[in-house]
């Protein structure tokens, strides 16, 4: 980012990250009262905009909070942030801000925060694949909010780390959700499921561009319950999220994956993924 370029957002004003404060008395400080995104930027242009803006209404809806901003107004001040040059991330924070005083119920007034900053996205060696072990999915049952309360999310991937693993693959009753930062995927019989939007899972706007590749591309796949026990026979497992794209998992829980290699159905979706975020870099 040029020197003379702001760094991040912060309620309508553009100012280095140091200057940036807000209330101790902030909503999204004291309860974790509030919603993000996270956008990925390609040649300075937010992928899959319009879908990111509208799970975020959707998440502001579902914690009873109206946009601060209309879509137009977020998306000119998320552009002003963005360096054309590099691949990056806005991330986006929206807390109930400011209410005067410390009270569990909803304020009748209150001054919303908004803050927004750019983070490089850092590439890595996707093929190379990752660990993953599963876990119970301790969380809360709103997980279709994309809330800053995070506190569960961060306490299973730490506990995967822990065992030496980098995601955590969660499940409920059985039944795989999503990871602790991602959502996922499992080839069966030769066909991609990824579990059913709801509650459970936050709807990953990755996800859905898989999906929608897939059809585009006759590649078989749906989405259905993945049980526990089925999920340890797939072919292949892949978490995905717009900052680390679709990864393949080669082993769970100590055990190898399909060959316990990233495989076949893994590199063709991510190759038609690059291009789609090639397309994408020039504006197609
Ligand atoms: N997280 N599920 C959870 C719990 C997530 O935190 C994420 C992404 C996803 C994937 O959603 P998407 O494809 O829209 O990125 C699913 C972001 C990247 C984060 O918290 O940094």
């Amino acid at each position: 980012m040029a020197n003379d370029m702001p760094d991040v957002y912060l309620n309508g004003r553009f100012l280095p990250l140091d200057q940036a404060q807000v209330s101790v008395l902030d909503r999204g400080f004291l309860f974790a009262d509030g919603v993000y995104e996270v956008i990925p930027v390609y040649g300075g242009r937010m992928l899959r905009w319009s879908e990111h803006w509208r799970r975020l209404e959707a998440s502001l809806a579902g914690i009873r909070m109206a946009p601060p901003l209309s879509m137009d107004e977020l998306e000119n001040a998320l552009q002003r942030l963005i360096d054309g040059e590099h691949d990056q991330y806005v991330y986006l924070q929206i807390t109930r801000g400011y209410a005067g005083k410390r009270d569990h119920a909803l304020p009748a007034q209150y001054q919303p925060t908004v803050f927004a900053m750019c983070s490089p996205i850092v590439s890595f060696d996707r093929a190379a694949g990752i660990k993953a072990v599963v876990l119970d999915d301790i969380r809360w049952k709103l997980c279709h909010i994309k809330s800053i309360a995070l506190l569960g999310n961060i306490l299973l991937r730490q506990e995967a780390v822990d065992q030496g693993a980098a995601e955590a693959i969660l499940a409920r009753d059985g039944l795989v959700t999503e990871a602790a930062a991602a959502n996922v995927f499992a080839l069966l019989d030769g066909v991609l499921v990824t579990p059913p939007k709801g509650p459970e899972l936050l709807p990953g706007i990755t996800r859905d561009l898989i999906l929608e590749i897939a059809q585009e591309n006759g590649i078989a796949a749906r989405e259905g319950d993945i049980s526990l026990d089925v999920l340890r026979s797939a072919e292949e497992i892949w978490v995905t999220s717009s900052t680390r794209e679709i990864v393949p998992v080669i082993e769970l829980d100590g055990k190898p994956v399909g060959n316990g290699q990233a495989g076949a159905a893994w590199r063709r979706m991510d190759a038609l993924y690059q291009d789609f975020k090639a397309k994408a870099r020039r504006g197609q």
